[in-house]
């Protein structure tokens, strides 16, 4: 997603703590019971409806790029949800303060495909990053991805053999699920179009 810096946004996170957070710290109550992470948010429209849609779980979004993480803020803000936690860093500080078995689900909804050979160690479903949400993952936890991409979709089943993750269901064409599923923004777009949408969710046993 590219999007111009907007100095708004990035302020934004600076002045709103009570969203934004700088440290992933299990000490705090807000971690302790059920806690859902989503790693590249986007502008939040996903964890933004599915937050409201749920709100027994907490969340915590994961987005690298300030500008778009301020704006996912701001949209968490507007609609009054309080269970979910912008983190505005890369997935790679998730994983280097996210101690082991404590996460119940991760979301990986139309995640980067990095269509270049070259740069497929930088897919989010590479072996190396599933091995890391296995480690976060409590037992009976699962990951739910969400792409347009074909590439992406058959790269994510080749990965899953390759870590200890058990396959639960991979549909080629997922019928949007609107009572306990939300939309992300660029399902919305490819949704418009007509593209289909591809769903896997796997499982830490
Ligand atoms: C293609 S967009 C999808 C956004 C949103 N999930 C959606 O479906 O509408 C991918 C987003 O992931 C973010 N991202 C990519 N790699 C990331 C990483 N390693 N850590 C955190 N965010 C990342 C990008 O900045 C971008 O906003």
């Amino acid at each position: 997603m590219r999007i111009r810096y907007k100095q708004w946004a990035v302020d934004y996170l600076k002045e709103h703590p009570e969203i934004v957070i700088d440290k992933i710290d299990f000490n705090n109550p807000f971690f302790k019971e059920h806690i859902y992470y989503e790693i590249g948010s986007g502008k939040g429209e996903f964890i933004t409806d599915y937050a409201l849609k749920h709100k027994d779980l907490n969340f915590l979004a994961v987005e690298r790029a300030q500008t778009i993480a301020g704006m996912m803020a701001k949209r968490l803000e507007e609609n009054e949800v309080k269970n979910v936690r912008v983190f505005p860093y890369d997935g790679e500080v998730v994983f280097e303060q996210t101690p082991e078995k404590s996460v119940d689900a991760i979301f990986l909804n139309f995640v980067d495909p990095w269509p270049k050979k070259k740069h497929a160690k930088r897919r989010l479903t590479y072996h190396t990053f599933l091995e890391e949400y296995y480690r976060m993952l409590k037992l009976g936890g699962e990951i739910y991805f969400k792409s347009d991409n074909d590439s992406l979709y058959e790269f994510t089943l080749e990965e899953i053999p390759l870590t200890k993750f058990k396959l639960v269901l991979a549909e080629e064409d997922y019928i949007f699920d609107e009572k306990n599923d939300a939309m992300t923004g660029y399902e919305s777009k490819f949704r418009s179009l007509g593209q289909k949408i591809h769903r896997i969710v796997f499982k830490k046993e």
